[in-house]
């Protein structure tokens, strides 16, 4: 990566998770739709009483945006993400909601709590199957039994499509920013890398006077029925699989729409249950 002489943060990676004010005005208003999509399946799966606020843990919090708003709808919210520069903005943002710098891989919670989230893809960023249940063994423990895991990320299977492949390997995608009093300019390529089972991102950034910065990411290719194996195996029952309507889904998300569990589309949707007896693998 190069580096500018003037110009945005770069801590790590990621101009985006490195820069979290301008990472909201990339991606304005998730935090409701992701709040109201959680809540809405959770009133419809959860079981047990709801005599108190219940304890929900958001793994890969970001901004801290979709905390907050769990925290409005009367989540009693704690969250947790890998940047420290998501977490320093999150605290500052949003004072009344306990953020952590943790991984995904270890988290941990004092109290068993009864629901996790981990959204806009972040369970992606862990790229081998075994950081993956990792992972998911972790939100196992972490939650009481019976308690909800809600997922929400890329759907590997899109790139089985003639569509998805059109829609997301054959086009390089640019996009404009203002921010700060600086217009940015970011070119997106995707590319597979079928060995590894990832779908590779390269971003260019340049400014007035600045760049190019190049950028590179994966996410890890998951594919439903996998997914679905790598959630029985670290404890779960899948309850709901599906690619449409969600928060970032072709169709917005509403709680009374007919699901589609063709799982063609973009995004996958999960709601799995903590199995109650721990050695039931
Ligand atoms: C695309 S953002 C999603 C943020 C938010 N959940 C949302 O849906 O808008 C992905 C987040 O995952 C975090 N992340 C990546 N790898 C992680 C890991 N191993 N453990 C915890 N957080 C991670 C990044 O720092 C980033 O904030």
């Amino acid at each position: 990566m190069s580096s500018p002489a003037t110009g945005p943060v770069l801590a790590t990676e990621n101009l985006l998770t490195d820069n979290p004010a301008l990472y909201e005005k990339t991606f304005p208003d998730t935090g409701a739709r992701n709040a109201r999509f959680v809540h809405d399946l959770v009133t419809e799966f959860a079981t047990g009483s709801a005599g108190t606020a219940p304890r929900l843990l958001d793994v890969g919090s970001g901004t801290g945006r979709d905390a907050a708003r769990l925290a409005e709808l009367g989540y009693d919210v704690s969250a947790v993400d890998i940047s420290p520069r998501m977490v320093a903005y999150a605290r500052a943002t949003y004072p009344g909601v306990d953020f952590t710098v943790g991984d995904a891989r270890r988290v941990r919670t004092v109290e068993p709590v009864e629901v996790l989230t981990c959204l806009g893809s972040t369970l992606l960023h862990l790229h081998s199957s075994v950081d993956v249940v990792t992972a998911l063994s972790g939100f196992a423990a972490c939650l009481r039994p019976g308690g909800l895991l809600v997922l929400e990320m890329r759907n590997g299977a899109f790139l089985l499509t003639d569509r998805g492949r059109r829609e997301l390997l054959d086009e390089v995608s640019v996009r404009d920013i203002e921010w700060e009093g600086v217009a940015y300019t970011s070119r997106t390529a995707l590319s597979l890398d079928l060995a590894a089972q990832l779908l590779r991102r390269r971003r260019v950034w340049t400014w007035a006077g600045g760049g190019p910065v190049t950028q590179d990411t994966a996410w890890r290719l998951l594919f439903p029925e996998e997914l679905r194996y790598l959630l029985h195996s670290s404890g779960f029952e899948t309850l709901a699989l599906f690619d449409e309507p969600g928060p970032l889904a072709g169709s917005a998300w509403s709680a009374d729409a007919v699901r589609s569990s063709a799982l063609t589309g973009d995004r996958l949707h999960v709601v799995a249950r903590r199995r109650a007896l721990s050695g039931a693998r």
